[in-house]
């Protein structure tokens, strides 16, 4: 079996150095999001629901206050039946999941007080709808974890495009467009707990012979890891 080559990737991580003072590295960049939404809304009582939950490490976090139940959503039914089954009996008391679409929810209009999300919408392809489906659903706030490319980061851009990703997930991407995009759902927006986060080139693919990157980003990066805070405006 062929060895995966995780040479370049390994040599750039070297090269951290030579970022410049701005660049902050975390230890643990995706644990200081999750932490930063549940301090948020650890004292909110009733339910929270998280779309797009996946395997669960936003589900997982939420679980450290006893105050609300969870409802853990997905597109995918087998990822939800086979997440969370590690769960302690009180847990998953306070667990339900339900698998849909984001872009059609079986939500009433404003019947949800609290939305989370981590890393889903870089996962959905229609985002505009997704986020309408949000607004409307919505009755407070919807918090997101997200990350963005730089606006000038065409290399990465160009490698998006060629794996036929849809106009919209790229500009999503993109912390400008992806603002708009919120907005334009309803939401007045803010963007917290910012930090940039120096990612190295994905190593080269070793499953697919000649096709080279198959995974993002394909040159060294500086991505924005953040929360994006979206409250609903008519309330
Ligand atoms: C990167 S994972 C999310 C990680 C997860 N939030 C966590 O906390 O670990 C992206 C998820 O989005 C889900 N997804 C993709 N399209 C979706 C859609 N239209 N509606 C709901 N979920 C969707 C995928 O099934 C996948 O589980």
């Amino acid at each position: 079996m062929k060895k995966i080559d995780t040479f370049e990737a390994k040599e750039k991580i070297v090269n951290i150095s030579t970022l410049s003072n701005t660049t902050r590295i975390s230890q643990d960049p995706v644990q200081k999001q999750l932490t930063y939404v549940w301090k948020n809304i650890c004292t909110h009582s009733g339910f929270v629901l998280d779309i797009a939950s996946g395997m669960g490490l936003l589900v997982n976090k939420l679980f450290t206050s006893t105050k609300f139940d969870i409802i853990a959503s997905d597109i995918s039914y087998f990822i939800l039946r086979d997440s969370y089954n590690n769960l302690s009996a009180a847990k998953n008391a306070r667990l339900t999941k339900m698998a849909f679409d984001a872009t059609a929810s079986p939500f009433r209009n404003g019947s949800v007080d609290m939305i989370t999300n981590y890393s889903g919408l870089q996962n959905i392809p229609a985002v505009k709808s997704t986020l309408k489906e949000i607004y409307r659903i919505c009755n407070d706030t919807f918090y997101c974890i997200t990350s963005f490319s730089p606006n000038d980061d065409e290399t990465n851009r160009i490698k998006k495009e060629t794996y036929n990703l849809s106009d919209e997930l790229i500009m999503a991407s993109e912390k400008n467009s992806c603002m708009k995009f919120i907005r334009e759902a309803g939401f007045r927006v803010e963007c917290d707990n910012s930090e940039s986060i120096f990612t190295p080139k994905a190593p080269r693919s070793a499953f697919i012979p000649n096709f080279g990157f198959d995974a993002l980003p394909i040159a060294d990066s500086v991505f924005e890891n953040c929360t994006l805070i979206a409250k609903k405006i008519n309330i």
